[in-house]
């Protein structure tokens, strides 16, 4: 298995389930899928999505697939402690997903572009076991959207760092930008892509607690190590950039961020 930038650990489960917890209404609250469908949810992770589409839509049925074996069991576990007889998990590789040609009505991406080394050839694989007419639902983020107040050079490049890591990875963490030209160049048709904007200030302590700390800063926080080992920063400037970011994240301080979700058909 390739490495993945934010790694498998105990506290990177805790900070998705943070993250779907606070994002799920705003980024794909709306999304109610028809009654008898089967979705692919591509990248499922620990689940942390998985869970809330499928409370959400009990008329449907996922089938929710991940490389990692460790994330599904955990992602497995929880489903079962709420008691959600509409999720069957299953392990498999994007690239070749194991299942029939078009035997799904819809797929959902959420979160997992970003760290592939080729999204497109995933976007197409994941097309071929999409239904003729089925949609696809992808949301990813975009680092180069993020800002706050105040911003200090030491926490822009902590947000720089994780940037580069990802890409020394092969993926991509502005890839939200690009999601418009992925989906068509993979065959989808129709694509139509949205912007989401999270703003937080102290008027909004959920999204202080959801996105700014729990989701954002401890994303970049969980590389610390990888940025200073590889030389991308020193660990005065790291700390330093932290303690600005959680400075934003404080009463007199503000953050932005734009997710991007997309929409597309499987043409006819
Ligand atoms: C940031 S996590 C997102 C998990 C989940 N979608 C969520 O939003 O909580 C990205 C997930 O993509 C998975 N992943 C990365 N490359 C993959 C591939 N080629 N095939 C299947 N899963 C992959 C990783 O194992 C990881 O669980």
């Amino acid at each position: 298995m390739s490495a993945y930038v934010h790694g498998y650990s105990n506290r990177e489960a805790r900070r998705l389930s943070d993250q779907a917890e606070t994002l799920a209404g705003i980024l794909y609250g709306d999304l109610q899928y028809p009654k008898g469908v089967v979705v692919l949810e591509a990248g499922c992770g620990t689940g942390c999505q998985t869970r809330v589409l499928a409370a959400a839509n009990p008329q449907a049925r996922f089938v929710s697939m991940d490389r990692s074996a460790h994330s599904l069991e955990l992602a497995k576990q929880a489903a079962a402690e709420l008691g959600l007889n509409n999720v069957q998990f299953q392990q498999g590789d994007i690239y070749a997903p194991p299942f029939a040609e078009g035997c799904f009505d819809h797929l959902f991406v959420c979160f997992v572009l970003e760290h592939l080394p080729d999204p497109m050839g995933g976007l197409r694989s994941l097309r071929r076991v999409l239904k003729p007419g089925g949609t696809i639902t992808v949301i990813e983020g975009d680092h180069g959207s993020f800002y706050c107040h105040p911003e200090t050079a030491a926490a822009r490049r902590t947000v720089e760092c994780l940037t580069q890591l990802q890409a020394a990875l092969g993926g991509d963490a502005l890839i939200g930008r690009r999601l418009y030209p992925l989906l068509g160049q993979a065959g989808f048709a129709r694509p139509r892509v949205e912007p989401r904007m999270i703003y937080v200030d102290h008027s909004r302590p959920g999204l202080i607690e959801g996105f700014s700390r729990n989701t954002f800063i401890a994303m970049v926080r969980g590389v610390r190590d990888q940025a200073i080992a590889q030389g991308l920063i020193d660990a005065f400037t790291w700390d330093q950039g932290i303690r600005d970011l959680e400075q934003a994240a404080g009463p007199e301080g503000t953050f932005c961020y734009t997710f991007f979700r997309g929409e597309a058909w499987c043409p006819d």
